[in-house]
């Protein structure tokens, strides 16, 4: 028996018919570039999402720096981020020639450990960007009062976390600026990459829609420095056509997820979702000893994993400028050697949850003998 990670196959049949009408009326539309279906996924996204404004954009890292670029980030200044993510959310900010300033994490959530935040803020710093890891919000309230005091603006990296929700609100939809990526392996995925921005500020979403199209305010009339970001109106389309039933597929998630808890409680350390939130299982990542072997025979028996994240970013060759040792987030450090990412879709069956469960259990059993 071989188990599927993300099933991406399953999750294209469940909708296919909806998906193929998507695809063959918008190639005999000829409308690639900002499409009908480009405006009707924002609009739905907004809905969705709670937000004012919705911007589909290229990817979830493109997202990051239109997000940046739009509150003027610049050369010199620091946004304060977290090192247990995935590449994307730092180098988006080098990537504008700010830095990096790096705050360990919380053990219990993996997210950015918000106590720590406040002495790590200069004058130089000019955005806290906080990462929804697994599919679980940070705790924006701490975080949005800290940013408030200094007068920061907050961007959530939804990128994993979309659908959500922080004491009732929708991730992306709980500080001035979210995030989020459509990458296909994500828990709402299209079929290329794609991505898109959120604010409910006016001003904001006015520059980041112009940023998209290289700063364009109307055809061959730039006002900003922007990028060639648009979504294409094939992804908008098949995004569109998954959407409505979105809301479904987190629950199966959050289904297989608590069948995972119950089955695994005793053998590893189960993920923790905060009783103010609820998660979208981007991945169900447990903690556990001799991890590399353990991962080693799972993989024999047919059961794929994956480690989010081996290194945390502080300890990346691409950041060995900004000065970072081993040492110096120490809680980060300790989970990259420690973690490991179960198969996560909504389509996983409890027969195959009671298999992977008891693989592992097993495993872990041979290796302490
Ligand atoms: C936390 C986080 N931020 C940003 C991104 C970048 O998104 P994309 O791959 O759509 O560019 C990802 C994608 O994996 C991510 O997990």
């Amino acid at each position: 028996m071989k188990i599927d990670f993300a099933n991406l196959k399953f999750s294209y049949l469940e909708h296919k018919e909806k998906i193929d009408e998507a695809i063959a009326s918008t190639i005999s539309s000829t409308s690639f570039i900002m499409g009908q279906s480009v405006y009707e996924f924002e609009d739905a996204l907004a809905k969705f999402s709670g937000a004012k404004y919705a911007i589909s954009c290229s990817s979830g890292t493109d997202a990051l720096l239109l997000a940046m670029m739009a509150l003027g980030i610049k050369p010199g200044d620091e946004v304060i981020t977290t090192p247990f993510t995935f590449i994307a959310t730092a180098e988006t900010i080098a990537f504008l020639g700010a830095k990096p300033v790096f705050v360990d994490i919380n053990e219990q959530t993996y997210n950015i450990d918000v106590s720590r935040i406040e002495e790590k803020i200069t004058k130089n710093t000019k955005a806290i960007l906080p990462v929804s890891l697994y599919g679980q919000i940070s705790d924006m309230e701490a975080i949005n009062k800290i940013a408030l005091k200094y007068s920061l603006p907050v961007i959530e990296d939804g990128a994993q976390s979309f659908g959500a929700t922080y004491k009732g609100k929708r991730s992306c939809n709980v500080s001035a600026i979210g995030t989020t990526s459509f990458f296909p392996a994500k828990p709402l995925g299209c079929f290329g990459d794609g991505g898109a921005l959120f604010t409910s500020d006016e001003y904001l979403a006015d520059k980041m829609k112009s940023m998209r199209i290289h700063g364009q305010t109307k055809r061959y009339h730039h006002k900003y420095i922007g990028m060639g970001g648009r979504m294409d109106t094939i992804q908008a389309a098949v995004l569109l056509s998954k959407l409505p039933s979105y809301p479904e597929e987190i629950t199966l998630r959050q289904t297989v997820a608590e069948n995972y808890n119950q089955k695994l409680q005793t053998t590893v350390t189960t993920p923790d979702v905060s009783y103010d939130r609820t998660s979208v299982w981007a991945q169900y990542t447990v903690r556990l000893q001799n991890r590399d072997a353990i991962q080693g025979k799972l993989k024999e028996q047919g059961i794929p994993t994956a480690v989010h994240y081996p290194m945390p970013l502080h300890l990346q060759e691409c950041f060995q400028t900004l000065g970072y040792q081993q040492g110096d987030f120490p809680v980060a450090e300790l989970l990259a050697k420690e973690v490991m990412s179960l198969p996560m879709n909504p389509f996983l069956t409890k027969e195959e949850i009671d298999i992977i469960s008891i693989q592992l259990d097993k495993n872990i059993d041979e290796l302490i003998i």
